[in-house]
C-alpha cells in the first residue's frame, strides 16, 4: 500500500509553519468554503466522511460533534487535546511543528460547525517548542483577520487561547484536562454528564486530538468521496503512523488506515542490523502488544480490536531480541504508577501493588504465586478505576503473558536464591516517601 502524506505532504517546505507558507499550498482555502456554508452541513459532511478520533478510542468525530445541543443559549467550547504524553506516542507534536496551520485551520472550522466562540488548545508542558509554533500560527491567523470578530465577513467571531499544561499525563483524559484548564488539580470527572452536554465551565464542549483537528480542513476541502477511497468502511482514510524502536528509519509515516505492519516497517528501512522483531505495540503503552505472527494485520480499528488490541494513537512501538518483556512491562508499569492521579483506590493501590510485584520479577525473584497476584491485581484494576488510565495501566501483564509468559517463569527465583528476602527488597524499600 501507498503512503498518503495529506497533513504531512508539504513537510518538506520549511516555510510551512507561516502563513504564507501554509496559504502557499492551499492552505485556508477550506476555511472560506466553511464559511459559505452552514454550521449543520459541515457536522453532516463531517459525519458522512466517517472520521474517526485519533487521539485513541476512535470515536466517530462528526458524531461526537452533533452531540453539541443547538440553541441552547449556552457558551459552547472547542478544547484540542495536544497533552501527547503517552509512551511511544509521537505525532501530534510533529503536526504541530511543522503544520501549526492545519490545526488552526481546522480549529476555526470546527468552532463554527459546534458554534463555539472561543476555543481552547491545550499543549503539553513540556514541548515549548510545538507551544512556540502554534502560538505563532495563532497570533498569524489573527493579524489575518482569520481569528477574532467577524472572520472574513461572516459575522462569526471566535478567540483562541494556547494553553500549557504542566507535564501530568492523566491531563489528557478529556476530562481532568478540563479541570486542569479551569485552574483545578488535574482529575477525571464522574460522566455522564459527557463534555457535549456539561462540559468547560459547564457549558457544552467538544473535545477533539490535535490530529482529528487537522484532518478537517483536507475533508471539508476534498470532500467525503475523497476521504474515503483511503482505509475501509469502518476506519475510512488516513493515519499519522508515528514508527518508533528497533528500525532502521523511526519517523512519520502517513498512509491509508488498513496498511499492514510488514508495510510500514519495510517504509522503516526494515529492522536494525542483527536485530529480529519480538514484539510490537500498535499505539502507545497503554494497547495490547503483538508479535511477529500478527504483522499482516490491516492496522484498522476493527482489525485491532479483533486480534484483542486497539489501534489507539496509531504509534507502533517495534522491539528486537535484546529486549526483556519483563523489563519492558515493568518501566511502563512504573510510569502508570508515576502518573496515577490517585483518585481511585484500584489504579492509585493497583499500580503501586504491581510495580512492586513486577520489579522483583526483574531482579530473578518472582514466584510461580506471584504470576497469579499480578493477574488478580490486574484484574482487580480493569473495568473498576474511575478512568481508562487504570485500564491502561492494566494492560501489558495480560498482554505480555499471552505470548510471554515462559520470560515471567524464568524470573522466578530458584534455590539458588534461598537466601532472597523478598518482602525486605519490594514492600519496606518501596515504601512511598
Ligand atoms: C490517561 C489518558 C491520557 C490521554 N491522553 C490523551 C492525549 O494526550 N491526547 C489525546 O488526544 N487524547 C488523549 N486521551 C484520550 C482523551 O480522553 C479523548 O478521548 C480524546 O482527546 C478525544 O479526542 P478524539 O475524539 O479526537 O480522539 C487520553 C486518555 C486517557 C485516559
Ligand atoms: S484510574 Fe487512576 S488516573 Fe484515573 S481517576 Fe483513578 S486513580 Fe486517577
Amino acid at each position: 500500500m501507498k503512503l498518503t502524506p495529506v497533513i504531512t505532504q508539504h513537510w518538506d517546505d520549511p516555510t510551512l509553519y507561516t502563513l504564507d507558507g501554509y496559504k502557499s499550498h492551499g492552505g485556508y482555502e477550506a476555511l472560506a468554503k466553511a464559511l459559505n456554508s452552514d454550521p449543520d452541513s459541515i457536522i453532516a459532511l463531517v459525519k458522512d466522511s466517517g472520521l474517526r478520533g485519533r487521539g485513541g478510542a476512535g470515536f466517530p468525530t462528526g458524531l461526537k460533534w452533533s452531540f453539541v445541543p443547538q440553541n441552547d443559549g449556552k457558551p459552547h467550547y472547542l478544547v484540542v487535546n495536544a497533552d501527547e504524553s503517552e509512551p511511544g506516542a509521537c505525532k501530534d507534536i510533529p503536526i504541530m511543528m511543522a503544520n501549526p496551520h492545519a490545526l488552526v485551520e481546522g480549529v476555526i472550522i470546527t468552532s463554527f460547525a459546534i458554534r463555539a466562540n472561543h476555543a481552547f488548545i491545550y499543549i503539553r508542558g513540556e514541548v515549548p517548542a510545538a507551544i512556540r509554533k502554534v502560538a505563532y500560527a495563532v497570533k498569524q491567523a489573527r493579524e489575518a483577520g482569520l481569528i477574532g470578530k467577524n472572520i472574513q465577513g461572516s459575522g462569526f467571531d471566535l478567540e483562541v487561547t494556547v494553553h500549557s499544561g504542566a507535564g501530568a499525563y492523566i491531563c489528557g483524559e478529556e476530562t481532568a484536562l478540563l479541570d486542569s484548564l479551569e485552574g483545578f488539580r488535574g482529575q477525571p470527572r464522574l460522566k455522564p454528564p459527557f463534555p457535549a452536554i456539561a462540559g468547560l465551565y459547564s457549558s457544552p464542549t467538544v473535545i477533539n486530538n490535535v490530529e482529528t483537528i487537522a484532518n478537517i480542513p483536507y475533508i471539508i476541502d476534498r470532500g467525503v468521496e475523497w476521504f474515503r477511497q483511503f482505509g475501509t468502511e469502518k476506519s475510512p482514510g488516513f493515519k499519522v503512523f508515528a514508527v518508533s524502536g528497533h528500525v532502521q528509519r523511526p519517523g512519520i509515516y502517513e498512509a491509508p488506515l488498513g496498511i499492514t505492519m510488514r508495510e510500514l516497517l519495510d517504509y522503516a528501512g526494515g529492522m536494525r542490523p542483527g536485530a529480529e522483531l519480538k514484539f510490537w505495540i500498535p499505539g502507545g503503552s497503554s494497547v495490547p502488544m503483538l508479535t511477529a505472527d500478527h504483522l499482516d494485520l490491516p492496522l484498522t480499528y476493527e482489525a485491532m480490536a479483533e486480534a484483542g488490541t486497539m489501534l489507539g494513537t496509531g504509534t507502533p512501538m517495534v522491539f528486537d531480541q535484546t529486549v526483556s518483556v519483563v523489563k519492558a512491562v515493568t518501566r511502563w508499569l512504573e510510569f502508570y504508577k508515576h502518573e496515577s492521579c490517585g483518585k481511585c483506590t484500584p489504579c492509585r493501590e493497583g499500580t503501586y501493588w504491581i510495580t512492586g510485584v513486577l520489579e522483583k520479577f526483574e531482579h530473578g525473584h518472582g514466584t510461580e504465586n506471584e504470576m497469579e497476584t499480578l493477574t488478580t491485581l490486574c484484574g482487580q484494576i480493569a473495568g473498576r478505576s474511575f478512568c481508562a488510565l487504570g485500564d491502561a495501566a492494566a494492560t501489558p501483564y495480560p498482554a505480555a503473558m499471552k505470548y510471554f509468559s515462559h520470560e515471567f517463569t524464568a524470573a522466578t527465583h530458584t534455590s539458588a536464591d534461598e537466601q532472597f528476602d523478598p518482602i525486605a527488597s519490594y514492600v519496606f524499600s518501596g515504601a512511598r516517601a
